[in-house]
């Protein structure tokens, strides 16, 4: 059989083996998922080591997606846009393959499981470290109308939209970075959709964004899910928006790279369901 694995560091609580047996036995697949503690230091040894033993494929977890982009013979247009990749696909003579499904597990989850449409519509993105440049290419891919990048150092959320600018365009989006102090005092400033990809919750900060930016239909989305994701989701359902945690996207962009890795597209909206389930 085909063996697969999830690698990071820390990676002990990764739902991803859980995900991935899901998606094989729904689909009939032969294969075998694990987890893989890579050393910090040592990510492209044990990713050989990996290969060496027969592996066909990879997830790629913090910290290693940077990594992950690097050791790869080729990539995908969204790698190199995101600077990172979340898939390796290993073929039969080892040649390694980089891709990047997080910003498509996003957009299928806003768009398929929850059917809210993102064409069109005026998007604010938090943030502008890793998890927010893997999803941004995807996002205008969808067309927005208007995609605001806000993040608490500015002057990254400008090179994230620098990096960005020609798919906006070829795409017809108005893509910005605004100040935070913007969003603060230009009540005019509200979106259809605000995605938190900022860390702010786990240092137990608020959420960095004024509630002024919601309105009544806004759906607040986090890329996180479980308790890091709570404090952002209160904020929004106490503003009478509809709030959504990232359980989705960690589905949605495992079923992206199954079906990388296997030609077949697994039953996504019924294993998040499942997994929902098992978490409660
Ligand atoms: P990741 O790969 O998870 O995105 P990262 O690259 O460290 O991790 O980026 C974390 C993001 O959360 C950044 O946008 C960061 O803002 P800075 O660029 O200013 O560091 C944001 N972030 C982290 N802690 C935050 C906080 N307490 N308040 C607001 N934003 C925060």
């Amino acid at each position: 059989t085909d063996v697969y694995c999830v690698v990071g560091h820390p990676v002990a609580h990764s739902r991803s083996p859980w995900i991935h047996t899901r998606f094989a036995q729904l689909t009939g697949q032969a294969l075998r998922y694990e987890r893989r503690l890579a050393p910090l230091e040592g990510f492209a040894a044990d990713l050989q080591a990996f290969i060496q033993a027969g592996g066909r494929g990879c997830n790629i977890t913090v910290p290693f997606k940077l990594d992950a982009a690097q050791a790869a013979h080729s990539h995908s247009p969204r790698v190199a846009l995101a600077g990172a990749a979340n898939t390796l696909v290993i073929a039969a003579d080892g040649h390694i393959h980089a891709d990047n499904t997080d910003g498509l597990g996003l957009v299928a989850d806003i768009t398929r499981n929850a059917g809210i449409p993102i064409t069109g519509r005026d998007v604010l993105l938090l943030g502008a470290g890793g998890a927010a440049a893997g999803v941004l290419g995807p996002l205008l891919e969808q067309k927005p109308r208007r995609l605001v990048v806000v993040n608490r150092t500015h002057a990254k959320a400008q090179t994230l939209v620098q990096q960005h600018a020609a798919i906006a365009t070829l795409h017809k989006v108005e893509l910005v970075a605004l100040e935070r102090q913007v969003l603060e005092t230009d009540l005019t400033q509200n979106f259809d959709i605000i995605i938190n990809a900022t860390a702010s919750s786990l240092a137990g900060d608020d959420v960095p964004a004024p509630a002024s930016v919601l309105h009544a239909r806004s759906l607040a989305y986090d890329m996180m899910y479980g308790p890091a994701a709570q404090n952002f989701l209160n904020w929004a359902s106490s503003h009478g928006a509809l709030a959504r945690d990232g359980l989705g996207m960690l589905v949605e962009q495992a079923a992206e790279s199954f079906a990388l890795w296997r030609g077949v597209r697994p039953p996504s909206a019924q294993v998040l369901d499942e997994l929902r389930d098992v978490l409660a």
